[in-house]
């Protein structure tokens, strides 16, 4: 049959022992469900802090060729915890938050205030003054009303560093849910003006006027897992020729310009990720170029990858459980192979259609394959893991099946659907293993419930 392991969409660490057992790290799938259960993330700490510095060391010498710094934030919404915030911060990057639960993370792993910074939409009070009192570096401001209640909130002699989002109508990345920068859509200010300021030039307006803060830069992220670049560097030139507008205004030049994250990764056999080295080279090249038009010196520039640092270090490690042949009405059969997750643990495949990659990790298969359906135990049809993969033609129940790059928005968005307990995340290392979140037990939902 034919196995892809090693290799994308698996972790550099991922590897199959010649008794056919996968092992991560060093460590076989067989020891990590005896250990620590399934269904279980398991995360390749060397693979995540590889691929943080790969992404540090690709922007800082493609941007210091243009004679321009970038600083590298984590995008911690794709998969947060003490360890992972360390993690990150250690290959030095800083760590991007979009919450106060995402903040406390942050700051509990002892990331120093200046190098966090806060988005959201619609920021509490609290999290707004959670974040000054922590001396974030940078709060990404998304809306009018926000720039007056942070000002607000800030003093003249502490004021609060900003960004403001801008929405630059670029459309990228790989579904209407995750694509951040067109207009009919809650993120950002627009650039574009149907007469007068347009909304972004108003609220960089707005900021300068308040004393209480300090305009930092412009932030410009357009979307998520996206495979075609042309994008960063459409949306890059349209920032910089806002400051450009901005300093002609003002005379004000804002230090520091965001351009997001989104970058894709592979998630099947065959996929190809955005390479760091190429983007970087091929964007730095493109500000460059676009700076010069514009006749402006170059900003600091800053990113925010999430899913290309986690994303591919990450797989999910299932039992399976019932095998049902359904015959298709062209007279195929397809293999519904039922795990002990599903929607919970990924509810990726249910809100975006997204396909992953899955084999039998736990043993040599001697047979040939067949066409397989990896579905969850939740009371819904729509409960699909994996669309369509080849699995061995006697996959059966006991068997171990790993799914490939589910390190990104696999437990972060993970649910308790059906008073299912979230699946803990082991992470691997040098053939140790250490649990990073424990797995959740019905007695921590039952907590909850207070009768
Ligand atoms: N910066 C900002 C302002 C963002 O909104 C996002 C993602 C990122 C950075 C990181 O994007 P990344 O590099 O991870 O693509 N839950 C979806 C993705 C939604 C992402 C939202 N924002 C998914 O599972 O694909």
């Amino acid at each position: 049959m034919t196995t892809f392991i090693p290799g994308e969409p698996w972790s550099t660490g991922v590897a199959r022992a010649a008794d056919g057992a996968v092992t991560v790290a060093g460590v076989s799938v067989r020891t990590l469900a005896a250990q620590h259960g399934t269904p279980a993330y398991v995360l390749d700490e060397a693979d995540v802090r590889a691929r943080a510095r790969g992404y540090r060391r690709a922007f800082e010498t493609a941007f210091a060729e243009i004679g321009a710094g970038i600083d590298v934030y984590y995008a911690g919404k794709a998969f947060l915890s003490v360890a992972v915030a360390r993690w990150v911060h250690e290959e030095g990057l800083r760590v991007d938050t979009s919450t106060g639960g995402e903040l406390a993370v942050a700051l509990r792993a002892g990331i120093p205030g200046a190098d966090i910074g806060l988005h959201g939409n619609n920021k509490s009070d609290a999290e707004i003054a959670r974040a000054l009192d922590a001396g974030v570096g940078r709060i990404i401001v998304d809306s009018l009303v926000e720039i007056e209640r942070v000002a607000d909130a800030a003093s003249v002699a502490h004021p609060a560093p900003v960004m403001v989002r801008v929405t630059t109508g670029v459309h990228a990345g790989g579904h209407e849910y995750i694509s951040t920068a067109h207009e009919d859509q809650k993120f950002g200010l627009s650039i574009a003006s149907a007469d007068g300021d347009s909304p972004a030039m108003q609220a960089l307006l707005a900021v300068l006027a308040r004393p209480e803060l300090r305009l930092l830069g412009i932030h410009s992220h357009i979307g998520s897992q996206i495979l075609d670049p042309s994008g960063f560097e459409v949306a890059a030139r349209a920032v910089l020729t806002l400051r450009a507008q901005l300093e002609q205004r003002t005379g004000v030049l804002v230090e520091e310009v965001d351009l997001g994250g989104g970058y894709g990764i592979a998630y099947l056999p065959g996929e190809v990720a955005l390479d760091p080295d190429r983007i970087a080279k091929d964007v730095a090249a493109s500000v460059h170029a676009s700076a010069t038009d514009l006749g402006t010196p170059l900003p600091r520039f800053s990113i925010e990858p999430g899913r290309a640092i986690v994303g591919p270090a990450g797989l999910t490690l299932y039992t399976v459980g019932t095998v049902k042949p359904v015959r298709l009405d062209d007279g195929r059969v397809r293999t519904y192979v039922s795990v002990d997750g599903g929607m919970s643990d990924n509810i990726r495949p249910a809100l975006y259609g997204a396909r992953y990659h899955a084999e039998v990790v736990g043993r040599h298969a001697s047979t040939g394959t067949v066409l397989a359906r990896v579905v969850g135990k939740h009371c819904e049809s729509g409960d699909i893991v994996v669309h369509e993969v080849q699995l061995p033609a006697d996959v059966r129940a006991g068997d171990l099946l790993a799914v490939a790059a589910t390190g990104a928005y696999g437990r972060s968005m993970a649910s308790n659907y059906n008073h299912v307990p979230r699946p803990p995340v082991v992470a691997v290392v040098d053939g140790a293993t250490r649990v990073l979140v424990r797995r959740e037990t019905e007695d921590d939902l039952l907590a909850l419930d207070l009768g």
